[in-house]
């Protein structure tokens, strides 16, 4: 183990588009938010003094033993014996800038700063995939039946186009998922406003489930439409197109999300308030119910819109720019 604190980080994340949807085997399209981070550090400690992981947001100190209710100690356990290595002696400190349960990723960036942590303090390498394979697991622990969306675009720090393979009965597992890292075009400004309340993503998650088996059909139209929208929005990005074009999709993937039954007045109030201030379209992003919205607008017009999503009620706003490349 490397004899000096090991410091990594991992960004937080958007979903442009195809949020739900992706879970039944749609594509959607994933941001990573970099200037929104979560940390981990590993000290090496006294010989024989094991792991110990260190979670001050959470006011929790505790060794990792593998209990099932323990998921980043559990991951902590198994990116060890994926690299085969023995438990360290050292003190794995983790921190995050991102509002838990909002939306933005954060237990997808904590669950990859621990790995990169982990991994890197011990000299070995683990290329993004092997990373997100790992994280995915443990969001198993909080959503349920997680995409993998979140941990794909965290581990690879890019625009992802995601695809989830789903199992036919009878068939075992299933393919991995189609990723492809997206070349834009061209460099889009996004404000987000944070609702304020908090959503746990399995909540509406199993809501829609639900309703998905109460009336089949006409969910998998709605989430075709989704996935229409998203391929629309990857052509876009990947030619430069209008931002016009692009906020006329986000609208009507908002429209899409709440038929779906996933938005909420707070949610609908934002998206109201920053198209009447002139952005090019408004959605919802992540699981819904809570947590944050996005909106698309020239940079000019991006305080404007950050203005009107205050006064709308937002408990936060900031900008995000999706560079291109
Ligand atoms: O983790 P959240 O709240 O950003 O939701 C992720 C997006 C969903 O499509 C709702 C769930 C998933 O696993 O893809």
């Amino acid at each position: 183990m490397r004899k000096n604190q090991m410091n990594v980080s991992a960004p937080g994340k958007l979903i442009l588009c195809g949020e739900h949807a992706v879970v039944f085997g749609r594509p959607a399209i994933a941001l990573p938010l970099s200037s929104l981070r979560a940390y981990a550090s590993l000290t090496p400690g006294p010989a024989g003094s094991g792991l110990l992981i260190d979670a001050p947001d959470l006011a929790r100190r505790w060794r990792p033993q593998g209990q099932d209710d323990d998921p980043l100690g559990s991951l902590a356990l198994r990116t060890l014996e994926r690299l085969a290595l023995p438990l360290p002696d050292a003190l794995l400190t983790l921190r995050s800038d991102i509002p838990q349960a909002s939306g933005l990723g954060s237990g997808a960036a904590i669950g990859t700063a621990l790995v990169r942590a982990l991994a890197e303090a011990l000299g070995a390498t683990l290329p993004p995939e092997a990373v997100s394979g790992l994280v995915y697991e443990s969001e198993r622990f909080f959503h349920g039946t997680p995409s993998g969306i979140d941990n794909t675009v965290v581990a690879y720090e890019r625009p992802v186009w995601f695809r989830r393979h789903l199992a036919l009965p009878g068939d075992g597992e299933p393919p991995p998922p189609t990723v492809l890292l997206l070349a834009v075009a061209a460099p889009y400004c996004f404000v987000v406003a944070d609702t304020g309340i908090r959503s746990t993503t399995r909540l509406p998650v199993g809501e829609v489930r639900r309703r998905w088996r109460a009336a089949p059909e006409r969910f998998a139209e709605l989430f075709d439409e989704i996935g229409g929208l998203a391929l629309q929005a990857r052509r876009l990005l990947e030619d430069g197109g209008p931002p016009l074009m692009l906020g006329r999709l986000l609208d009507q993937n908002q429209a899409l999300l709440g038929e779906i039954g996933v938005s909420s007045p707070e949610l609908d109030r934002l998206c109201t308030a920053a198209r009447g201030a002139g952005a090019l379209g408004a959605k919802l992003s992540g699981a819904g119910w809570g947590g944050v919205m996005l909106a698309l607008t020239t940079p000019e017009n991006a305080p404007a819109v950050a203005t009107a999503l205050h006064a709308g009620g937002a408990a936060r706003v900031f900008t995000s720019e999706l560079a291109a490349g």
